[in-house]
């Protein structure tokens, strides 16, 4: 009687000393993603010492020389948001220096009043910078580009203008939804709840003009500023305007999961679940879960077989479907087809070896297929996302982050 009322006043104790809780019990990390935090580990760094801040590795030209984003690039963020990610998973303090460094190289980006993609700029780089190391400094960059981005929303229309380009009227595309989650982060952060609500209001316009019966969507709508009305419904980077073109299915995915995160408004949970079905369920996703550049191409000009996939489709996808899991009630089904992606995107045939891929991490995106510009190679932003998923997956699996590190 004694030594169980013994054991019980120890196991309280215990748990007092615990912060109140019982230890969260802490899984192995499988082999497939211990290989693919050492090939992690190894190409940031090297990465990290053959770059130099303010001209962020982007992708691989044709010729073999590595095509890099300067400050006012779209892409500018990614590579630094990877740093941290990849500091995250492995634990090396090196790649969190680094990614200081090329964090505060975009400094001036919060200059930029010409571009939607303020988000994928800055909140990547900037923003996981504040998110890890609560670090204020960061803060009035953040500042001053989600203010240039709500800038950039009219009420009128009840959307945020994507593109500047004068052969448009008002374009807003899909991948527009993604630079939201600056603006709800930041219209909390600064106390500024008219972002939030430019946000919540330009994601239901595009739910109500972007989709299609079967939950896909276009690329652009074009409106009139004047009348909100729609103007035009294009595929700009897909086969033609009522292809599904891959990536911006994993924009819409991502966006809508994202949105309900924020908001709890069930309309963008049903989006979100609708997008995954339509994904997850298309006769032409193939066996290893890499779509081709886009759902359609079989029908235009290219067999599935012979059209490039997209890595950095299937990288976004798997990190929103994670995303979605944590969200509902039973996420199981999304978990598994995440993981089926991460295993491929993490063997041989995506997963550099080290020391190859210009010290990218994955092989095999496409960028603008029409306009030949970045077929089948690395880009920045798969690397980004895939590396976002690995962290979405280690969270969700319990997986002992000391099991990935080095030492
Ligand atoms: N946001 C541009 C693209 O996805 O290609």
């Amino acid at each position: 009687m004694m030594k169980k009322a013994f054991c019980l006043v120890w196991l309280t104790a215990a748990m007092i000393l615990n912060c109140y809780a019982w230890p969260i019990p802490q899984n192995p990390a499988p082999q497939w993603l211990k290989n693919a935090t050492d090939v992690i580990e190894f190409q940031l760094n090297k990465a990290a010492n053959t770059y130099k801040p303010g001209q962020n590795p982007r992708s691989i030209n044709p010729n073999g020389t590595v095509r890099t984003a300067g400050v006012t690039d779209w892409t500018t963020g990614f590579f630094p948001g990877s740093l941290w990610y990849g500091y995250e998973l492995t634990g090396d303090k090196n790649l969190a220096q680094q990614a200081r460094k090329f964090t505060l190289a975009l400094d001036t980006v919060r200059n930029i009043t010409s571009s939607h993609d303020l988000g994928f700029m800055l909140y990547c780089s900037y923003g996981n910078a504040f998110r890890i190391t609560a670090d204020k400094n960061y803060l009035p960059a953040l500042a001053d580009g989600a203010q240039h981005l709500y800038n950039r929303f009219n009420p009128k229309v009840g959307v945020i203008k994507s593109w500047d380009f004068s052969w448009w009227h008002y374009p807003v595309i899909i991948d527009n939804m993604m630079n939201l989650e600056y603006l709800y982060w930041a219209g909390k952060e600064f106390k500024k709840p008219d972002y939030i609500i430019a946000a919540s209001t330009h994601a239901s316009t595009t739910m109500k003009n972007h989709f299609r019966p079967d939950f896909s969507s276009y690329h652009v709508v074009d409106y009139d500023p004047n009348t909100g009305k729609v103007l035009a419904k294009r595929t700009h980077q897909g086969v033609t305007d009522e292809s599904a073109w891959a990536r911006g299915q994993g924009w819409g995915l991502y966006g809508y999961t994202m949105c309900y995160a924020n908001t709890k408004n069930t309309a963008f949970l049903t989006q979100a679940e609708n997008i995954a079905k339509f994904i997850m369920n298309h006769p032409r996703m193939p066996k290893d879960k890499i779509p081709v550049w886009d759902f359609d191409v079989h029908n235009a000009m290219d067999t599935a077989e012979r059209a490039p996939r997209d890595a950095s489709a299937a990288a976004v996808i798997a990190s929103a479907l994670l995303d979605l899991s944590t969200q509902v009630k039973d996420g199981k089904k999304y978990v598994d087809y995440a993981e089926e992606i991460l295993k491929s995107l993490s063997s041989e045939a995506y997963l550099a070896k080290q020391g190859e891929n210009k010290y990218f991490l994955l092989k095999h995106s496409v960028g603008a297929f029409l306009y030949n510009s970045e077929i089948d190679t690395p880009l920045d932003y798969a690397d980004y996302y895939y590396l976002e998923a690995l962290k979405r997956y280690v969270a969700i699996k319990k997986i002992d982050l000391k099991d990935l590190a080095k030492s």
